[in-house]
């Protein structure tokens, strides 16, 4: 369990891997949207993973469900305030949650900049009833190639100032970071902070990649870092966080299994450590969880979890006076 005492702040939580699977189906049933099976009971063991699936694609691939049912922006907006209902539910006291536009645009061709709208809205009128404070994360969603994510960085920076950081996901070993220089310098030119899917399919020079190609401030996962000495040195020196999400690491393949997670490593290391639960509604998981797994299953003593819950309002993406207030 986390301390109830300190601030819980999750940095790594995709607001389209998060919907809820009675929200799929009542906007299936309300757009009359044809879905592969005919009752919400069948629908829940789709969307929401069991057990380990063959890699970081297949895993993606469950997220798909929940974006086909977007038909309208009232829906994307629907989503996002189930969002922050989730994370007041959750305990969280401030979330950062990332979102990829183009994804969630895709299979009803929305406008990509209303869509970003319907995000912002429904994520304010949330932070609004609930007191949980949010800010976005702007996602280029790689698996669909450069010219798509050309489009989808466009459209956000339309948005520039309803997003906070730029954000590279999806297919890690197919689209590598080097791709992406051009894309990532406009997004540091636009004044966002930066953080990367790293080190998840991909081994440590992916990292390195995010790092210097990129501008990574944060790595998402990161877990390949255990292979690379010199890099965990560096990113501990430079403070460069890990947001951890042990969990997902196990569903997509990324681990074994979540005992064998070089978290407490990173963390003995010096390391600036969080922990974040990625997709929730597909994992089936909340932050609580997490901390579970690094306790119980990971070993990491309860000093060490204050200091990762200390560690994610540091690495959060707030001034010092808006991390002063939340402490
Ligand atoms: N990796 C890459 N892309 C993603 C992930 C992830 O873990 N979750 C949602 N999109
Ligand atoms: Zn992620």
């Amino acid at each position: 369990m986390y301390n109830p005492e300190l601030p819980l702040v999750e940095l790594h939580r995709h607001l389209d891997g998060n919907i809820r699977p009675q929200t799929i189906w009542e906007l299936a049933q309300q757009h009359n949207i044809a879905l592969p099976v005919h009752s919400l009971d069948e629908l829940i063991p789709l969307t929401q993973i069991q057990t380990q699936t063959a890699d970081l694609l297949a895993f993606l691939a469950r997220l798909d469900y929940g974006v086909s049912v977007l038909a309208d922006t009232d829906a994307c907006y629907r989503v996002a305030y189930e969002n922050m209902q989730d994370a007041k539910n959750q305990g969280l006291d401030y979330v950062e949650l990332r979102f990829s536009p183009f994804y969630m645009a895709r299979a009803f061709k929305l406008n990509l900049q209303a869509v970003i709208e319907a995000v912002y809205a429904g994520v304010k009128a949330g932070e609004h009833d609930t007191g949980v404070k949010v800010q976005l994360i702007g996602i280029l969603s790689r698996t669909f190639g450069l010219q798509k994510c050309q489009v989808e960085l466009d459209a956000l920076l339309a948005c520039r100032d309803k997003i906070i950081a730029l954000d590279l996901a999806g297919d890690e070993l197919g689209f590598p970071a080097t791709l992406f220089e051009s894309h990532f310098k406009l997004a540091r030119d636009a004044g966002w902070h930066i953080s990367v899917h790293a080190g998840e399919a991909d081994g440590p020079q992916s990292i390195w990649d995010a790092i210097n190609l990129l501008g990574a401030e944060r790595i998402g996962h990161g877990v390949a870092a255990i292979h690379d000495q010199p890099l965990m040195q560096y990113m501990a020196q430079h403070k460069i966080a890990i947001e951890a999400c042990p969990t997902s690491n196990y569903h997509t393949a990324t681990v074994t299994d979540t005992a064998n997670h070089p978290l407490k490593i990173f963390v003995e290391q010096g390391m600036c450590v969080t922990l974040s639960t990625d997709d929730p509604a597909v994992s089936n998981i909340d932050l609580a969880h997490e901390y579970n797994v690094a306790k119980q299953t990971i070993g990491l003593s309860d000093k060490q979890l204050n200091q990762i819950q200390l560690n994610a309002l540091d690495a959060a993406f707030l001034s010092e006076n808006e991390k002063t207030v939340l402490r």
